[in-house]
Formats: structure tokens, C-alpha cells, sequence
């Protein structure tokens, strides 16, 4: 399948894009970068860097740097921090994004790949939602948007009510769920079942020990950050999870579920079914071990 990852790396995004990588049924032809759990151009660098680490070369497309509506926005450094790779303090420019936007790269990649496409976005939804505004047959071009975002029939994590990509940009994400593209949301009704303990990220780093031993590091942060809200058995692989939902969907349950964002008040960022809205296929499970191993052994085989 090809695939472009929309991704604001970010901790769990680059155990995503790692695991993209590794996965045989999935051949990686871009990566799009948004504001989120970074700046927008962290974000861009971060992918680049990478997929140096990872030793291969895509099209890097930066986007959006704020959410629909704003004029400043200030990422969570506490989360993923301060460069959005953990403790690392500096990382380096590597290659160059290329001179489209990431809406511009997304329309035409899906025209180009058409029925072939598949978009996983793993970050706030201002790129797809620019996307399509940019070119409404993007919604049609595509073969599915498979996102991590949103919590259906649980809290959430950035408010008790809202998941933070969907937070991050309200308007953006019920601009998408409006549209009757082809939508998974894996949400953290799924996500919060696929935790990785350090001694998950141990043995990842003794396996091997380049790419495993990058991921324990950068998730020591990732970890004590989760410690600190009360989440002490582990790390929820968020996006690898979403990525997992790409190539196989079969080891999710879903619900198909008409969705839009709450756009103000306290619940702001909440995804609300509502029957008048085209459906989407909402998890409501995972098999979390199954995904837990898989992300291991892939990441394992990268060495
Ligand atoms: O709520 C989890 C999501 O927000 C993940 O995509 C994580 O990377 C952050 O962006
Ligand atoms: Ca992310």
C-alpha cells in the first residue's frame, strides 16, 4: 500500500514512521508536517531527521503551522519535548522539504496515486482539511484517511473530554468528519490499549541496538511524562497504532459512526456522534498485545 504519513513528530509519531518503515505491506511516499506536538518547521525537521536515521529518503512536505482561526500557537514541550524528540536538545537540519506546501504535496500525490493513496495522519487535521479545500476531489482521490485522533466512548487526554489532535484543531477535524471520505478514527478507545512498558522499549533497544536503542531513548521522556498524569504501566503507542489500522484492520473493532467536533466551550475538541453526518469507522478495540508485538518485532528487524 502506498502511504503518506500527515505527523507532527513527536515521540510516538517516530515509533510510527519507524514502524511504517519496517512494515513489508507498506511502501512510504511521503511524509507531510503539521504544527502539533511541535512548531510546523520542527515538525518538517524532525521528519527529515528522521528518515535519515532511518536510512531512507521521502518527500518532506511542511504545512500548516497554525490551527484554523489562530494567530499563535504554543506546542506542549512537557509532552514530547523541547525539539519534540524527547530530552534531545538540538537536532539537526538534514536535506530539505520540498517547495510544496503539505496540502499542495497531499492533493497531488492522491490525484497522481488515484484509489491507490492511502492517508494516515497522525497530527492535528489543519494539512487534510487544507487539502481539501484546496481541491475537493482530494476527498475522492484517496483510498481511506485513516487517523489517530478523537475518543468516542472514552475521556480524553488533553481535556477530560478531548483527544489532543482533535483538540489541537477543532475546526479542522469537523471540517473532515463532514466530508464522506473513507475515515478510520482510531481514537483512544483504541490507542490506550496498546501500551509499551520500558522493559517493551528494552528489549526493542537490545535487539537492536541503532534504531531500538533511538526509540528507548527518546521514550524515557514520553514515559515520565505519562508517569506524571497517572499512567504508570506504560506508554500508549498512539500513531504506530494508526498505522496499524492501515495494513491491519481485521485486528480492530469497529463502529461506523456519524462524527463532529465540539467548536467551543469547555468540551471543545470532543468527538460527538451525530447520525446526520456520513459515517465513519470508529475503533472501539484493538487486540493490544497483537500490536504491541508486531511494533516490536518490526522495529526489531530494523536493527
Ligand atoms: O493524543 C495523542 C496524539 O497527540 C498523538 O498523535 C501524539 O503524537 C500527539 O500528536
Ligand atoms: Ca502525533
Amino acid at each position: 500500500m502506498k502511504l503518506i504519513i500527515d505527523t507532527d513528530p513527536g515521540i510516538d509519531d517516530a515509533m510510527a514512521i519507524a514502524l511504517a518503515h519496517a512494515m513489508p505491506e507498506i511502501k512510504l511516499v511521503g511524509l507531510t508536517a503539521c504544527f502539533g506536538n511541535t512548531f510546523a518547521a520542527q515538525s518538517s525537521r524532525n521528519a527529515r531527521y528522521l528518515c535519515d536515521l532511518l536510512g531512507f529518503v521521502v518527500p518532506v512536505a511542511e504545512g500548516a503551522a497554525l490551527p484554523y482561526g489562530e494567530t499563535e500557537y504554543t506546542p506542549s514541550a512537557n509532552v514530547h519535548g523541547p525539539e519534540g524528540l524527547g530530552d534531545l536538545e538540538t537536532v539537526p537540519q538534514i536535506g530539505q522539504n520540498v517547495d510544496e506546501t503539505a496540502a499542495q504535496f497531499l492533493v497531488r500525490m492522491a490525484a497522481q496515486h488515484k484509489g491507490e493513496l492511502v492517508v494516515c495522519a497522525v497530527a492535528p487535521l489543519t494539512n487534510i482539511a487544507d487539502a481539501l479545500a484546496l481541491d475537493p476531489a482530494f476527498a475522492t482521490n484517496i483510498k481511506e484517511l485513516v487517523i489517530m485522533g478523537g475518543a468516542y466512548k472514552h475521556n480524553g487526554n488533553i481535556t477530560p473530554y478531548a483527544e489532543a489532535n482533535i483538540f489541537h484543531d477543532a475546526k479542522a477535524a469537523d471540517v473532515v468528519f463532514a466530508t464522506d471520505m473513507p475515515i478510520k478514527m482510531i481514537g483512544l478507545d483504541a490507542t490506550m490499549l496498546t501500551l509499551l512498558t520500558p522493559h517493551d522499549f528494552h528489549e526493542v533497544a537490545a535487539a537492536a541496538p541503532k534504531i531500538g536503542g533511538f526509540i528507548e531513548h527518546i521514550s524515557k521522556f514520553y514515559l515520565e511524562f505519562y508517569r506524571s498524569v497517572g499512567v504508570t504501566n506504560g506508554c500508549p503507542m498512539h500513531d504506530a497504532t494508526a498505522v496499524l489500522a492501515c495494513t491491519h484492520p481485521e485486528n480492530f473493532t469497529f463502529e461506523a459512526v456519524g462524527l463532529r467536533v465540539i467548536l467551543d466551550g469547555d468540551e471543545i475538541g470532543q468527538t460527538v456522534a451525530d447520525p446526520s453526518r456520513p459515517a465513519v469507522e470508529v475503533a472501539v478495540g484493538v487486540q493490544g498485545k497483537w500490536a504491541v508485538d508486531l511494533f516490536k518485532e518490526r522495529v526489531i528487524s530494523l536493527g
